[in-house]
């Protein structure tokens, strides 16, 4: 069975072929950082037109790459929520029109249950039951995944994303947009021990907050300024591997606090923010001090990507489902609504 998946829930158009047995035929990612990054944030109407633009060539392509047509495909899945409305119209309406025209299924996906799967897609796939932190611009929760669909949020942030956080914080020391990965590039050549920062609610539950760690760096960040407004860059840098240390020492006690609450034995890490190095090596060792065995996709499987969601509508596909599509763009959608297909 083969499976064309589509995503352009926000600023990054996805297209991947997936197929049973197989695995990942072909993908394409175009990104949209050039569009958004005079305005240092992603502008919806803008995102819209671009996943125009690009969907189609895209398909052409992938197909192409995965030496099929159209008439080879047993599905279409297309992210339906969360994300921009108008951008999630576009991949819905378009994965919804093509699967009438070919007469096969349209297999709306949750965009974070394409995360928690994403996992899957690697040779070293966990089994069920695991511990997920899905960290993405959107998200920061901690989730019980039993298998495809059971899914128990154990915690989450009361405030801001981690994705977020890193997003503002970049701004507020001068980094263009998309900031996390600036700011993370930034920390690689800081020294993160150089400003003490909170912990917000460490060792308080399962909860999790950001704004609060926000508003320190503000402070921070003010206090090193010169006269004339400039940061220098060897603060800029120990300023952003600070933040980034205080970020990921959190995460990790989370991570930590949760496992033990909820005596699972698998971690696995999802979302755009799990393709920072630091968490990465943090979590890592948690495992290793732990014995819990710690899964995590490559930097491509984390952030955005069309891969997961053909996978994620592999796992929802309904054989022989009938009747005309119905493109359900469903902006905000809590995980745990799902159930099982
Ligand atoms: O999952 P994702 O690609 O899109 C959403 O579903 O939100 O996550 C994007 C988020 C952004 O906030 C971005 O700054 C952050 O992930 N991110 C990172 C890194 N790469 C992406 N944050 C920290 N370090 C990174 N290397
Ligand atoms: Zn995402």
């Amino acid at each position: 069975m083969r499976v064309l998946g589509v995503e352009t829930s926000c600023d990054e158009t996805g297209v991947a072929v997936y197929e049973a047995g197989a695995g990942i035929r072909a993908e394409r990612l175009a990104s949209q950082v050039e569009i958004h990054a005079a305005y240092g944030g992603v502008v919806p109407e803008l995102a819209s037109r671009d996943h125009i633009a690009k969907l189609l060539p895209m398909v052409e392509n992938v197909l192409a790459e995965a030496d099929i047509t159209l008439g080879d495909l047993d599905a279409i899945a297309y992210t339906a929520g969360p994300g921009l409305i108008g951008a999630l119209m576009v991949g819905g309406s378009l994965a919804s029109s093509l699967a009438y025209g070919l007469k096969i299924p349209a297999i709306p996906v949750h965009h974070l249950e394409g995360h928690l799967l994403a996992c899957m897609l690697e040779e070293a796939a966990p089994d069920f039951p695991f511990l997920a932190l899905l960290v993405s611009g959107g998200h920061s929760q901690l989730i019980e995944v039993a298998g495809v669909g059971c899914y128990r949020i154990v915690g989450e942030t009361l405030d801001d994303a981690a994705g977020e956080a890193f997003d503002k914080v970049a701004r507020l020391l001068g980094l263009p947009y998309p900031g996390g990965p600036q700011l993370a590039a930034l920390a690689e050549r800081g020294n993160g021990a150089r400003f003490a920062l909170p912990r917000p609610l460490k060792n308080q539950g399962l909860e999790m907050s950001f704004s609060g760690l926000k508003t320190a760096m503000r402070l921070a960040i003010d206090s090193c300024r010169a006269a004339d407004g400039t940061l220098g860059d060897e603060v800029r840098a120990d300023l952003a591997a600070s933040f980034q240390a205080a970020v990921v020492d959190t995460l990790t006690g989370k991570c930590r606090q949760a496992l033990a609450a909820t005596g699972l034995e698998r971690l696995v890490i999802a979302g755009g923010v799990g393709a920072n190095r630091a968490l990465r090596a943090s979590l890592a060792e948690l495992g290793r001090r732990t014995g819990v065995r710690v899964y995590y996709p490559r930097p491509a499987l984390c952030t955005d990507n069309g891969a997961m969601i053909a996978y994620a509508g592999w796992c929802r596909r309904a054989p022989g489902a009938k009747g005309l599509p119905r493109n359900v763009a469903k902006p905000p959608w809590p995980p745990d609504e799902l159930t099982p297909p």
